[in-house]
């Protein structure tokens, strides 16, 4: 211990096990013949049953068009629990709860689909005990998401108007453009109220995006610095090395800043700029991120030219190996000018960001896959050194780093022994395994742990999702008014086009070296 009464090292007890989920429930999974059921949602129900977190009293609903006997699906899930590298399948595990998985066949869209999940439902709640609790998760395009819930209401399966409640889990894109998000939203909540819907975003399943929280509220040394008087600049990048892969039609209408910016960046962004709240509860959290997305000062249409890049990647290689152009991929137009790579400077109009730029960048085919945050300090004056060999001092960098590695290092200088002062970068790092081992996970747990439990923390509100789509907007304006030209700009295998080194040499920075 230290004279403060703290304890001076890592304390390795084993943290406190959460405890299981209380209320029973039956998790409803619509379009449960669908990818994202098979590779995220059931290894993660796995995961979470492994760590004896699922309700005692719990099922599993599928619904979908494809026809498939409730023994089939039984099966299928627990194939794609065996397939799924994150989730080591362990039958005394799943085994429970194979007999509490059902299946029904439909679209939702007709009437008697809602019907006949309405009669399977209460089946189910009176052999498991789940008291009317459905957790209900949209796993569709989101052109049905409106629809679905419409339909779910008229089978009186939507509304908390009996026992038992009722939540919706609605994954992204949540909308297109502005117009299209508020009209979404509108739909919705005419028919369920907002403390029922979950808006996923992947992204804050991540620990290490959790962790900027902790980082930034649990730790004293960081709050005096955390604004712009310390700080120069922020970076956020998304570098991916895959191209587009299956998704060539979705990606064709999406393109990189619909796909990844008002969601995934603006999330990393939120937190990193967010004001302390008053508490961690759902709405404190949720408060303090939006007013971040409505102090994001619009960009002009002038600006949206000079402020932002987009880029389309080329054929070129990745480790080594040759990959197409987008134009080659697969349900990709031969002359298409969707965008694959895009970067942004944003200002925040509030007192502790005024005048730090936040640059957010992303992109496909990129040399390698890294995500993390970047925050460049203020230099440290040089007047002791003036006259020396040494010409500047390199800023601090503390980086966030999420994807691959997960941690936090701190770049500063240190003097090179020797007799004569000579200075160069080194740096502390913190890396998440080193710590805390690894332990397997899809990154849906803490989010389907958290939606069973009522707890909407890591989940958006309305209108969060309308300001971060209204922030946005403008350039989606004048990047279809002026279609791009010179497109491809960027060879996969490189970091983007030009033209984004040269928004940031332009106010005398650069992109960080990965
Ligand atoms: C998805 C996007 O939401 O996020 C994909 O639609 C992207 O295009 C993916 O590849 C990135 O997620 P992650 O967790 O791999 O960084």
């Amino acid at each position: 211990m230290l004279s403060d009464g703290t304890a001076d090292r890592f304390d390795d007890t084993p943290p406190e096990q959460p405890p299981r989920v209380k209320d029973p429930c039956v998790f409803v999974v619509i379009g449960a013949a669908g990818d994202l059921t098979k590779r995220m949602l059931t290894p993660a129900l796995h995961n979470l049953a492994a760590s004896g977190l699922l309700p005692e009293r719990f099922a599993i609903v599928g619904v979908d068009r494809v026809p498939m006997t409730t023994d089939e699906f039984r099966q299928r899930i627990a194939q794609a629990i065996e397939d799924s590298e994150e989730s080591p399948f362990d039958h005394r595990v799943w085994g429970p709860y194979e007999g509490r998985l059902h299946y029904l066949i439909g679209d939702l869209r007709e009437k008697s689909v809602g019907q006949q999940l309405r009669a399977l439902l209460s089946g189910v709640d009176e052999k498991s005990g789940t008291a009317g609790n459905y957790l209900f998760y949209l796993a569709i395009p989101p052109s049905l998401v409106g629809q679905t819930v419409t339909q779910l209401d008229e089978a009186s399966l939507a509304r908390e108007d009996g026992p038992g409640w009722r939540r919706f889990v609605i994954e992204k894109p949540l909308a297109h453009d502005a117009d299209s998000a508020r009209a979404l939203n509108r739909q919705i909540n005419s028919v369920i109220q907002e403390h029922q819907i979950y808006r996923i975003d992947h992204y804050l399943g991540k620990e290490t995006v959790q962790n900027i929280l902790v980082f930034r509220f649990a730790n004293g040394i960081l709050e005096p610095v955390w604004n712009n008087h310390y700080v120069d600049h922020v970076q956020i990048m998304v570098a991916e090395s895959l191209g587009v892969e299956q998704r060539g039609e979705y990606y064709e209408e999406a393109g990189a800043l619909r796909d990844m910016v008002p969601n995934h960046l603006f999330q990393l962004l939120a937190f990193t700029a967010m004001e302390p709240p008053i508490s961690f509860e759902a709405e404190a959290v949720r408060d303090e991120k939006l007013k971040i997305f409505r102090a994001i000062r619009p960009l002009s249409h002038e600006e949206v030219l000079t402020h932002t890049v987009r880029g389309q990647y080329d054929e070129g290689l990745i480790n080594g190996e040759r990959v197409p152009g987008y134009r080659k991929e697969l349900r990709v137009a031969s002359g298409s000018n969707t965008e694959t790579f895009a970067a942004l400077r944003l200002h925040m109009d509030n007192w502790r960001w005024s005048g730090v730029p936040f640059y957010l960048r992303t992109g496909k085919r990129m040399p390698r896959r890294v995500t993390e945050i970047a925050i460049q300090f203020k230099r440290a004056p040089d007047i002791l050194f003036r006259g020396t060999s040494i010409n500047s001092t390199p800023p601090n960098l503390l980086v966030i780093h999420i994807a691959p590695e997960e941690g936090i290092s701190l770049r500063f200088d240190a003097k090179v022994p020797g007799p004569v002062v000579r200075t160069g970068p080194v740096n502390m790092d913190f890396r998440y395994r080193d710590y805390f081992g690894t332990t397997p996970s899809t990154g849906y747990e803490t989010l389907l742990y958290d939606c069973m439990n009522g707890d909407a923390t890591l989940f958006q509100r309305a209108d969060m999702v309308e300001a971060a789509w209204t922030v946005v907007t403008p350039l989606l304006d004048v990047w279809e008014t002026l279609p791009a030209r010179g497109f491809p700009n960027y060879a996969a295998g490189t970091w983007g086009p030009t033209e984004a080194a040269s928004l940031m040499q332009r106010d005398s920075r650069r992109w960080r070296h990965v």
